[in-house]
């Protein structure tokens, strides 16, 4: 019975893992959840941040790009937080687009939100004059950084702001003594090599980026969110997600022990990370506030 149990569960784990193969990278299976649930689990990080933009910007923004939106989550903490705002949503998925119209549909919010499929890097078509862009994960997504923000330069009105925010890498959750933190470790560090391969402006230095492409840059702060138990819902499926999409990225560049170990995370076995409650949700993020000056 335990076995057939888990001759069942490896099954489906490989029919999960064939599922992400399917993925492509404009539209990778399991990231609109993993960013939603981002959103929800750090909603009181980024209201904070929202005020932090609040204080810069002022409280009369009507006109905000959110570049490299994904599936919403800064369009909808702007909208919530500057009440008279518009949001135009850029992205090159029409997937992730598709899902923030509809999400805006049922918020009530689609009269107030615009979405624009385009690579952000090479110039935002048709926007001009914003208040505020906020670009958040995105930015090491384009080619050049140097055109990229040009682009959003011409996109703003002189005194316009522009928000970045980066993560530093994978979110962590499991404790930081002992092999599990390891682990954890080892496959950031994995996860690094991979990205300075396919996104090599992954950890930039954006301050001197954004001062080089003419922008006064008027706050600099990297800060950890973290979230402790009692964790919110969905925290849990958070940390599965993550792990999936992790071990799928891993193959080949990690030892056959750490992806053993890295299954155990995801399959519904007692280490699984949905059941487990020692998990501690921990993300770096770092934040620019940079003007176009008037
Ligand atoms: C990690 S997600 C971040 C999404 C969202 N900003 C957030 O914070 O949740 C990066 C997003 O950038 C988008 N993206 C990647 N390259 C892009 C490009 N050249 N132009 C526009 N969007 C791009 C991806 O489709 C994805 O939705």
């Amino acid at each position: 019975m335990a076995h057939g149990h888990q001759h069942q569960h490896q099954h489906q784990h490989q029919h999960e893992h064939a599922a992400h193969a399917r993925g492509s990278d404009a539209t990778p299976n399991g990231l609109p959840e993993i960013l939603d649930l981002d959103a929800a689990l750090f909603a009181p990080h980024l209201t904070a941040l929202t005020g932090r933009i609040a204080c810069l910007a002022g409280d009369d923004v009507r006109s905000v790009v959110d570049l490299g939106s994904g599936t919403g989550t800064g369009t909808f903490a702007l909208l919530e937080r500057f009440p008279t705002a518009r949001v135009t949503a850029v992205d090159s998925s029409p997937e992730m687009l598709e899902r923030l119209a509809s999400a805006a549909r049922d918020r009530g919010l689609g009269d107030r939100v615009r979405t624009l499929e385009a690579d952000a890097g090479a110039g935002l078509p048709g926007v001009a004059d914003a208040d505020l862009v906020w670009a958040s994960a995105s930015l090491h997504h384009l080619d050049d950084p140097a055109t990229a923000l040009a682009g959003i330069r011409a996109a703003l009105r002189p005194g316009g702001l522009l928000a970045v925010a980066e993560v530093d890498g994978m979110p962590t959750f499991l404790p930081e003594d002992g092999e599990p933190g390891a682990l954890e470790r080892r496959c950031r560090e994995a996860l690094d090599g991979l990205h300075a391969e396919r996104l090599p402006h992954r950890g930039a230095d954006w301050g001197s980026l954004l001062t080089a492409a003419g922008f006064s840059v008027e706050q600099e702060r990297a800060e950890p969110w973290e979230l402790r138990a009692p964790l919110p819902e969905g925290a849990g499926r958070y940390a599965y997600l993550v792990f999936e999409r992790v071990r799928d990225s891993l193959v080949g560049r990690i030892s056959p022990e750490d992806l053993a170990a890295l299954d155990r995370l995801v399959d519904g076995g007692p280490e699984d990370v949905r059941h487990r409650d020692d998990l501690v949700v921990r993300s770096m993020r770092e934040t620019w506030m940079a003007r176009r000056p008037v």
